[in-house]
């Protein structure tokens, strides 16, 4: 009687890799996730295919940042190596996919460049983030997730594919992305300096509707798959935008999400497997066609066996 079932390809692991690292670094909020070198990644990535996950999404941190974030755009740069090496290892087996973001490589932390005031400046971040879009597609990545949450950044950066040649290249606005304190552990993750916080480009956790209306500018400048994260705390506006939206919708299950259960499930206070299928099937019941979710191998190899 189950109306909610989900397959192992509907889930997609975000993975973290560092510049220069000799040996995988473990983050110390989420227990079981690392920061990994090129060789843990190629074989995490091998065992992702083997698993029968849909994909992978990669994250860079890079040994130097810069107020402009040059490592983003830079094909030497962590993050573009790494997408290579990925896609090499990968072959058809899964979709290797990048955040297309500039927070990891700039040295105030913030997703854009700043203006002479120290604000973000939307639109000079626009012709980075076009670059960085390139940068991505010729490294191999199928898939760009911008995070970045400017304003016409999904337009632009399809706008500077299309006449580059990468007219395949899938776009995934993070549309409903809201400025929440769940994205705590990413910190950690990405060794984020960050000074100040997200509000002014990131959605207000009171506001739902603003959701459903991101999700519609996303889709109207071309992407090709819409995002709400975080899930949990967002299901409502996950339900709305499955409703509206003309392209597929996937949830990003964050780091706050993973290591709540982490650490209650250390502790305990909850039994950690039913857990982390409840909140998956939720999310999943709630409307999204993908999850991003640092369980997603752990929960397609038990499945398999179950
Ligand atoms: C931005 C980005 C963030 C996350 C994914 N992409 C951090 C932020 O917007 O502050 C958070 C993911 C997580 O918490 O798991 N590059």
């Amino acid at each position: 009687m189950a109306e909610t079932r989900l397959h192992p390809a509907q889930l997609i692991l975000p993975m973290f890799v560092r510049e220069g690292a000799a040996e995988s670094v473990p983050i110390g909020s989420m227990p079981g996730v690392v920061q990994h070198t090129l060789d843990s990644l190629r074989a995490e990535v091998a065992r992702a295919a083997a698993a029968g996950i849909g994909g992978v999404m990669l994250f860079g941190v890079p040994e130097h940042k810069d107020a402009i974030g040059s490592g983003a755009t830079d094909p030497d740069g962590i993050l573009n190596v790494a997408t290579r090496v990925a896609v090499a290892e990968a072959g058809d087996a899964l979709v290797v996919q990048t955040d297309l973001c500039l927070d990891e490589f700039t040295d105030h932390g913030h997703c854009g460049v700043l203006d002479a005031r120290g604000r973000v400046d939307n639109d000079a971040s626009l012709a980075r983030y076009r670059d960085m879009g390139l940068a991505q597609a010729e490294a191999g990545s199928a898939v760009l997730g911008l995070s970045g949450m400017m304003d016409g950044q999904v337009g632009a950066v399809r706008s500077a594919l299309d006449s580059a040649g990468h007219p395949d290249t899938v776009l995934l606005g993070y549309a409903a992305k809201y400025a929440s304190t769940f994205y705590g552990p990413f910190r950690e993750a990405v060794q984020s300096s960050l000074q100040g916080d997200r509000r002014s480009y990131q959605l207000d956790p009171a506001n739902r509707r603003e959701g459903l209306r991101e999700v519609l500018l996303d889709v109207d400048e071309g992407a090709d798959v819409v995002m709400v994260k975080p899930a949990m705390s967002y299901l409502d506006v996950l339900a709305d935008a499955a409703a509206a939206s003309p392209v597929p919708v996937w949830a990003y299950q964050v780091s706050g999400e993973y290591a709540m259960v982490e650490a209650a499930a250390a502790h305990g206070w909850i039994e950690r497997e039913r857990a982390i299928d409840e909140s998956l099937v939720s999310i999943a019941r709630a409307g999204a066609e993908a999850i991003l979710t640092y369980w997603a191998i752990e929960a397609a190899e038990r499945w398999a066996r179950s």
